[in-house]
C-alpha cells in the first residue's frame, strides 16, 4: 500500500471512509480493493490465539489449535520483565504464521477486588507492576511487526453489569491507580491498538469519553495508535469517533458507517475528524498486513516454552520444614481431580483449544515419581464427594506425603460473571482439612485465576500455588515440587484472611448502575499495609527452596535532580545451597506530604540469578515522577519537597533496607492539607458520603431508577425489563435454553453461562451493534416496543428491520 495514506483518503469515497472505521465482520477489518488497501484480521488474546472462522457466532470455544500459555494471574507472579517479552514473541510468531494482524492483548486491569471474574486475565493489584509488564508483552509481541490491543481500557474492573456499569472514580485514583498501567505501556511499548472498553466513568461511556481517549491518551501521552472498541462497546458512534475511537469492532452490519456519513453530511461530524481515524487506521493495515506471512512455530517448542513460563511463575507460598522438594524414595499419594483434570485457563474470550494438556500426574511419571492416586472429589457430580473424602482418608497414613490439588472449578471464575465468594468449593476445603486432620505431611497445590481464601493454610507443610498456569501447568508444577526447577514466583495480589477484609468489598460491584470506587487509592497492598491489617500472604510474597540476603543499599545521589535519575543499588546474596532467582522490589515511602498517601508503592523491581553463595549487584532506577502524586488542581504530578524513604524489600511485609533520599520540588506549590477523614486513618468503616465528597465534590448518589414497562429503551437491559415485563422474563428463559442448544453445553458450562449473562444484562442497543448487522437497529426498536406493551407494532418493526448484512468480500 501507498505508504502516503493522506492521498488514499483523497482518493476515498465518504462512505468508504465511514466503512473502514467498522469491522467487516467479527473479526476481519475491511478492504479498500480498488485502492489497493487490504483487510487484516484480529484474534483474541491474551494468553494464546483464539482464531476462530466467521460465522461461529456465540461459539467461543470453537476455534484453532493454539498454544494455551499461563494466563496473566500467573505470569504477572514472575515479575520477569525479559519472560514477558518471550511469552510475546512466541505469540507474535504463532500470530504471523495464523495470518493474524492484532492480537487482542494483554489486559492491564487493576484487580480492585479479587471477586472479579476476569481476574485471570489481568497481571496485578499493582499499576505499576501490571504496567511494566504489559509494556514487556507488548514489545514482544510487536517485534514480529503486527500489532496488540492493550485492553480493557480503562477502569473495566468487574464483569457484572459491565456492558453499561458506570465507574464512578476520582480523578487522583483514576490517574495513579486505573490509567497508570495503561500510561506506562503506551509510553514505553507503543501498542498499536487500544480496546476501548463497556463501561461508563463517571457518567459517560468510555468508548465515547473526550477527556480520557483525546485529552488524556492522545494530547497527553502521545498515544498515535488506533483505538478500537471492546466487542459491541460502541454506545453513539459520532460522539465516538470525536473523542476519537477510530475503528468499531465487530462490524454493526453498516448501521453506525451510515450514521458517520449522515453526520459529516448534515454538519454535526468534521470530515476531518473522520479523515484522522482512517489515517491511523490506513497506518495499522498497512503495517501489520505485510508482517502476516504465514507459516508454521514450532508446537513442541512453544509448548516446551509455555511449561517453563508456567514454572517461573508459580508462587511457593508454605514451605514448613522445607518439606519440599519430594525426596527420593517418598510414598506418595496424589490426591483431587484437578491432578488428572487441570484447570488451567479461563473461560470467555481467552479460551483456547491447546495443542495437548499435561497433567500433574503425566508430570510426576515423567520425573520417575512413583505415586498412587485417588480423585478426592468429583468435578461433576457432587453426590460422589463423601466417598472420595472417605477412600482418602483411608488411604492417607500409608503414604509418607500426600499431594492434595484443588482450586476453583471452571464455573467458578469467567468473563461476563464475577465470583461472589473468595472460598473454595466446601468439598475442596473439607478435604484438606480433614487430610491435615490425619496426616502431617501434607502438600496443597493450587489452581485458581485470583485470590482464594486458605483457611487452612497454617495446618499443612506446603502450598505451592500455579494460578491457571496455561496448558502445561500440570508439568511445570510437577517439575518444582520435585525440585528440578526452584520456584521464584511473587504474589502480584494481596491474599487477605477474609473477603470483607479490603474496604472495596462494601462497594463492589455497585448497584445495577453505578460502582462507586470509594476506597479511592486503597486497592491491595495499598490498604492492607496503611491500615497495618493482617494478611494471609502479603503482596510481592513468594519462597523459593533456597535464602537470600540483602545488603550494602546504596544511592547515587542524596536528592533528585531532574537531569540524572537516581539509581539505587542493593547487594542480594544466595545463602543456601539451590540455585534460585530472587525478585528484589523497590518502594517509595512519602512519610510527610499533604495529601493522603499510602504507606509506601511499588516504584521499581528486578529479577535475578544466583548460585549458591553467589552475590550481585541490582540496579535499579527512579525518577521525578517515582515521588510524585496527582495533583487534581493544577491538573498535573506534583511533588512535594521533603524526604522520602527508599524500602528494598522481598516482599511488601518484609522490608530489608532502608534509605533516605530528597526531593525539592520543581516549584513550591502551597497545597492545603487533606482532611481528616476516613483517607487519613482507613480501616473497614464504611466510607461515609461527607469522606467520599472529599475525592469528589461534585458526585451525589442518585437513586437507582429501573425504568418500568412503558418506559424502556435501548439503553435499558433485558433484566432490567424483566423486572415488569413478562415478555422480558420469557425471552430471558428461552435464550438461556437456546444458548444451552445451539452450545451443547450443560447450564454449568462457564462459556455458556457467559453468554446468557452478557444477553442477560447488555443494553439492547449493545445486543444490535455486536450482532454484525443480523439485529438491526430497527429490530432493536421493535423489541423494545414489544417490551413496552406494544407487542403486535413491535412484532411488526423486527419484521420491516430484518434486512440481509452487507458484507465485504475478503480479497
Ligand atoms: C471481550 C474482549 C475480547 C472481545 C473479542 C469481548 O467480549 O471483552 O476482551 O477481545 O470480546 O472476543
Amino acid at each position: 500500500m501507498d505508504k502516503d495514506y493522506r492521498s488514499i483518503i483523497a482518493s476515498m469515497t465518504l462512505e468508504e471512509k465511514a466503512g473502514l472505521c467498522s469491522g467487516n465482520d467479527m473479526w476481519n477489518l475491511k478492504n479498500v480493493e480498488r485502492l489497493g488497501v487490504p483487510t487484516i484480521m484480529v484474534s483474541d488474546g491474551p494468553h494464546g490465539l483464539r482464531k476462530q472462522a466467521n460465522g461461529l457466532g456465540v461459539a467461543v470455544n470453537q476455534s484453532a489449535d493454539a498454544i494455551c500459555f499461563p494466563t496473566a494471574s500467573a505470569t504477572a507472579c514472575s515479575w520477569d520483565k525479559e519472560l514477558l517479552r518471550t511469552l510475546g514473541d512466541a505469540l507474535g510468531e504463532e500470530a504471523v504464521a495464523e495470518q493474524i494482524a492484532v492480537v487482542l492483548g494483554p489486559g492491564t486491569n487493576i484487580k480492585r477486588s479479587a471477586l472479579c471474574g476476569r481476574n485471570f486475565e489481568y497481571f496485578s493489584e499493582d499499576p505499576y507492576l501490571a504496567g511494566m509488564l504489559s509494556a514487556a508483552f507488548i514489545q514482544g509481541v510487536q517485534q514480529h511487526g503486527i500489532g496488540t490491543s492493550l485492553k480493557h481500557f480503562c477502569a473495566n474492573n468487574q464483569e457484572t453489569y459491565r456492558q453499561s456499569i458506570d465507574a464512578i472514580i476520582d480523578e487522583r485514583t483514576l490517574r495513579e491507580i486505573y490509567l497508570l498501567p495503561y500510561e506506562i505501556a503506551v509510553k514505553d511499548a507503543a501498542p498499536m491498538t487500544i480496546m476501548a472498553s463497556y463501561n461508563k466513568i463517571n457518567g459517560t461511556y468510555v468508548s465515547q469519553h473526550r477527556r480520557i481517549m483525546r485529552e488524556i491518551l492522545r494530547d497527553e501521552w502521545g498515544y498515535q495508535g488506533v483505538v478500537m472498541s471492546d466487542w459491541g462497546a460502541v454506545a453513539q458512534r459520532v460522539p465516538s469517533i470525536q473523542a476519537s475511537m477510530d475503528l468499531e469492532m465487530p462490524s454493526s452490519g453498516g448501521m453506525n458507517d451510515e450514521k458517520l456519513v449522515n453526520a459529516v453530511r448534515d454538519g454535526s461530524l468534521d470530515e476531518s475528524v473522520l479523515d484522522e481515524s482512517v489515517e491511523r487506521i490506513l497506518r495499522l493495515i498497512d503495517t501489520t498486513h505485510a508482517a502476516t506471512v504465514g507459516g508454521s512455530y514450532n508446537k513442541e517448542a512453544h509448548d516446551a516454552l509455555s511449561r517453563s513460563i508456567a514454572a517461573q511463575s508459580a508462587v511457593l507460598l508454605r514451605n514448613a520444614q522445607q518439606s519440599l522438594p519430594i525426596r527420593a524414595g517418598e510414598r506418595v499419594l496424589l490426591v483431587g481431580e484437578m491432578a488428572r483434570t487441570p484447570r488451567f485457563q479461563g473461560a470467555g474470550s481467552s479460551f483456547i483449544n491447546a495443542t495437548r494438556i499435561t497433567s500433574l500426574q503425566e508430570g510426576l511419571r515423567e520425573h520417575g515419581v512413583s505415586f498412587d492416586y485417588l480423585p478426592g472429589y468429583d468435578l461433576k457430580n457432587e453426590n460422589k464427594n463423601r466417598k472420595e473424602l472417605q477412600r482418602v482418608l483411608k488411604a492417607a497414613p500409608r503414604y509418607d506425603r500426600v499431594i492434595c490439588c484443588v482450586g476453583l472449578p471452571a464455573s467458578y471464575e469467567a468473563e461476563g460473571f464475577d465470583r461472589t465468594t473468595m472460598e473454595l468449593p466446601p468439598c475442596h476445603n473439607q478435604l484438606v482439612e480433614r487430610l491435615a486432620d490425619i496426616h502431617s505431611n501434607v502438600t496443597v497445590v493450587l489452581s485458581m485465576g485470583s485470590a482464594v481464601l486458605l483457611p487452612w493454610a497454617d495446618r499443612v507443610r506446603a502450598i505451592l500455588c500455579m494460578y491457571l498456569g496455561g496448558q502445561a501447568s500440570g508439568g511445570a508444577c510437577a517439575d518444582l515440587l520435585t525440585g528440578a526447577i526452584n520456584p521464584s514466583g511473587k504474589l502480584a495480589e494481596t491474599f487477605p484472611l477474609a473477603q470483607d477484609d479490603a474496604p472495596s468489598a462494601r462497594y463492589f460491584p455497585g448497584n445495577r448502575r453505578r460502582s462507586e470506587y470509594r476506597e479511592g487509592l486503597y486497592v491491595g497492598y495499598r490498604y492492607f499495609d496503611t491500615a497495618n491489617a493482617p494478611v494471609r500472604y502479603p503482596f510481592g510474597f513468594g519462597l523459593s527452596y533456597t535464602t537470600f540476603e540483602y545488603s550494602d543499599l546504596r544511592l547515587s545521589a542524596t536528592q533528585i535532580s531532574d537531569d540524572e535519575p537516581l539509581q539505587v543499588q542493593v547487594t542480594v546474596r544466595n545463602t543456601g545451597d539451590a540455585i534460585g532467582r530472587e525478585i528484589v522490589q523497590l518502594y517509595v515511602k512519602d512519610p510527610v506530604s499533604s495529601r493522603y498517601m499510602p504507606e509506601h508503592q511499588l516504584k521499581a523491581f528486578e529479577k535475578i540469578e544466583l548460585a549458591p553463595g553467589q552475590s550481585k549487584t541490582v540496579t535499579m532506577t527512579l525518577n521525578r515522577r517515582s515521588f510524585a502524586f496527582y495533583d487534581v488542581d493544577t491538573k498535573d504530578w506534583q511533588v512535594e519537597s521533603g524526604d522520602f524513604e527508599i524500602q528494598i524489600a522481598a516482599s511488601s511485609r518484609d522490608i530489608r533496607l532502608r534509605a533516605t533520599v530528597s526531593v525539592q520540588a520543581r516549584q513550591e506549590i502551597a497545597f492545603a492539607p487533606t482532611p481528616q477523614s476516613w483517607y487519613t486513618a482507613p480501616d473497614l468503616t464504611p466510607i461515609s458520603d461527607e469522606d467520599f465528597r472529599l475525592l469528589m465534590p461534585d458526585y451525589e448518589d442518585q437513586p437507582v431508577v429501573i425504568p418500568r414497562k412503558g418506559e424502556f429503551t435501548q439503553e435499558d437491559s433485558i433484566c432490567d425489563m424483566a423486572q415488569t415485563s413478562g415478555l422480558a422474563r420469557f425471552v430471558l428463559k428461552v435464550s438461556r435454553l437456546g444458548t444451552q442448544i445451539s452450545m451443547r453445553a450443560p447450564k454449568d458450562d462457564p462459556n455458556c453461562m457467559m453468554i446468557c449473562e452478557v444477553f442477560r444484562t447488555s443494553p439492547v442497543r449493545a445486543l444490535s451493534t455486536s450482532s454484525q448487522g443480523m439485529f438491526t437497529e430497527k429490530m432493536a426498536d421493535g423489541l423494545v416496543d414489544m417490551m413496552n406493551g406494544h407487542f403486535f407494532r413491535g412484532l411488526g418493526g423486527i419484521l420491516k428491520g430484518m434486512k440481509k448484512p452487507k458484507k465485504q468480500k475478503k480479497n
